[in-house]
C-alpha cells in the first residue's frame, strides 16, 4: 500500500516537473523562434588593407565570410588601389568615381569588416587613403565595423585604426576586434589558417559581428 502511495507521489512530482519546464521552455523557444523569423538577411563589406595578392589579411577575410551565417552576405572590396591620393581639393560633392563607388558601398551595406596588417609602425597607405576620403562624408556613422589587425607585431596599427574608426563615428564594439600577433606563422600561404587559438578567436568575432549587425538594424526596424 505505501509503496503504491509513494509510486503515485513519484509521477505527480515528475508530471508537475515537466508542466514547469515546458512552462519554461516555451517562452523561451517562441522568442528564438521570433528573433530567426524576424532576422533579415544583412549585407556587409570588408576591405583588406594589405593588396598583395597572397595576404595573409586577405585569407583572414575569406575564412571569416565562411563563418559568417547565411543571414549575412560579405561581399570583398577589391579596388583599394584604384582610389586616387586623397586631396582635400577633390574631397567635394563630385568626388573622383572610384571615390564616390566606395562611398556608395559603404553607405549601402549593413556593417564593414577591415582586416589589415601594419606597416612601419602604421596603417597601410592605401587603407589609410582610403579612409581619409569617408573622413568628410557620413557613410561610417554608427556602422556596425568589425577590426582584425594580423600583422607580425600589429600593436601600433590596431590602435591606430581603432581611433580613426571612433572618429568617423562608426560603431565598434570589443567583441569585433581582434589583433592577430605572429600572422605569418598562422596563416599558411596557401590560405590555411593552422592555430586553433586563432581559429577559436575568428569564430568568436563572427558571432559577434553576425549578431551585432542584425541587433543594431533589426532594432531599428522593430
Ligand atoms: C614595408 C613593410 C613594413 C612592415 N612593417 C611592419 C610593422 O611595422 N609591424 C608589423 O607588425 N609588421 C610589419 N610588416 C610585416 C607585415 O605586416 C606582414 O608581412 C603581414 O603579414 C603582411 O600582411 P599581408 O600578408 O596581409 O600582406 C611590414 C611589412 C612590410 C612589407
Amino acid at each position: 500500500m505505501k509503496d503504491v502511495d509513494k509510486k503515485k507521489k513519484r509521477t505527480l512530482r515528475l508530471r508537475s516537473q515537466r508542466g514547469l519546464t515546458v512552462r519554461m521552455m516555451l517562452p523561451m523557444a517562441l522568442t528564438c523562434f521570433k528573433f530567426n523569423a524576424a532576422m533579415s538577411k544583412k549585407k556587409a563589406i570588408a576591405i583588406c588593407g594589405s593588396i598583395s595578392a597572397h595576404s595573409a589579411n586577405l585569407s583572414i577575410i575569406q575564412y571569416l565570410s565562411q563563418l559568417l551565417s547565411n543571414n549575412v552576405e560579405l561581399e570583398i572590396y577589391h579596388e583599394l588601389s584604384l582610389l586616387p591620393h586623397f586631396n582635400p581639393d577633390l574631397d567635394k560633392e563630385n568626388a573622383p568615381p572610384a571615390v564616390e563607388d566606395l562611398r556608395m558601398k559603404i553607405k549601402n551595406v549593413d556593417g564593414v569588416l577591415i582586416c589589415t596588417p601594419e606597416y612601419v609602425f602604421s596603417l597601410p597607405g592605401v587603407l589609410k587613403n582610403a579612409l581619409e576620403w569617408c573622413v568628410s562624408t557620413t557613410v561610417f556613422l554608427a556602422k556596425p565595423v568589425a577590426i582584425i589587425t594580423a600583422s607580425a607585431s600589429g600593436a601600433k596599427a590596431h590602435e591606430s585604426l581603432q581611433l580613426v574608426m571612433e572618429t568617423i563615428g562608426a560603431d565598434l564594439r570589443k567583441d569585433t576586434r581582434l589583433l592577430i600577433q605572429g600572422a605569418k606563422g598562422k596563416v599558411k600561404s596557401n590560405g590555411e589558417i593552422t592555430d586553433e587559438a586563432t581559429i577559436q578567436k575568428l569564430k568568436d568575432l563572427a558571432i559577434a559581428f553576425d549578431f551585432h549587425l542584425h541587433q543594431v538594424t533589426d532594432s531599428e526596424a522593430n
